[in-house]
């Protein structure tokens, strides 16, 4: 799996977040190297980040960073028909903001260390309803032909134990050509009955991948 660095607006925008969405504390689990909460805590928001390979230290990311990017570049290249580049203008733009995400993101990681926790689902570091809103970008569901089911219904139940309000997953379509995820409609009936939440999947103002436009936004209903 690459190492990646989605922007804060890729955020915004896959998550369909609105300022009053980051009002508490904001969970970006499996971060990467994604600058979202690097941005948004110097906007004033608070958020963490949790990703297994903040134990390898800042030193070793930076060093694997810039190979992952062109990495990622030239699987985008061989495989251009499955992606759309509107929202990016361009190929190069897309690079750029990867660059400029990472850079931001090593930056905030050596500046304020106690941001990024090492965690991987499906279990995290974290008390219950501890945090208002966990985000999740592109672990769950991408990865589906290495994490089954009943990974995904555990990953998912422990960022709904951590969260007080919210949790939002994107995209929900296997990596590559993108087909739909077939234990999708069980695991949000399973996710409801467990916890009493209530799930969607809306469509968001963003598509890089050719159909993956929607998220999976569970509603938990505690202490309302
Ligand atoms: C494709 S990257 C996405 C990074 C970031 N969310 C983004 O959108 O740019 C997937 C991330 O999931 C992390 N990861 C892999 N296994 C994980 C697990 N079991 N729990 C949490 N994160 C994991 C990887 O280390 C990697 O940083």
């Amino acid at each position: 799996m690459l190492l990646t660095s989605r922007s804060h607006a890729e955020y915004r925008a896959m998550f369909d977040l609105s300022d009053a969405d980051l009002a508490g504390v904001t969970l970006d689990c499996a971060a990467g190297a994604s600058s979202f909460a690097a941005v948004a805590s110097a906007a004033g928001a608070r958020v963490l980040a949790t990703d297994p390979l903040y134990a390898q230290g800042a030193d070793a990311l930076a060093a694997r960073l810039p190979d992952d990017l062109v990495r990622a570049q030239e699987m985008h290249r061989a495989a251009a028909d499955r992606f759309v580049w509107d929202w990016y203008g361009s190929p190069a733009r897309y690079q750029e903001i990867r660059v400029e995400s990472g850079t931001r993101f090593l930056a905030d990681l050596r500046r304020a260390p106690g941001r990024y926790l090492a965690a991987g689902l499906p279990y995290l570091p974290l008390a219950d309803r501890s945090v208002d809103l966990v985000l999740c970008s592109h672990l769950l569901f991408t990865w589906a032909g290495e994490h089954d089911h009943a990974w995904h219904r555990a990953a998912v139940l422990e960022m709904c134990r951590v969260a007080r309000r919210e949790v939002r997953i994107f995209p929900l379509v296997h990596l590559g050509p993108g087909e739909p995820v077939e234990f999708l409609g069980r695991l949000r009936a399973e996710v409801e009955q467990v916890t009493g939440a209530r799930t969607a999947c809306p469509p968001v103002p963003y598509e890089f991948q050719r159909g993956a436009d929607r998220m999976l936004r569970i509603r938990l209903h505690r202490g309302q």
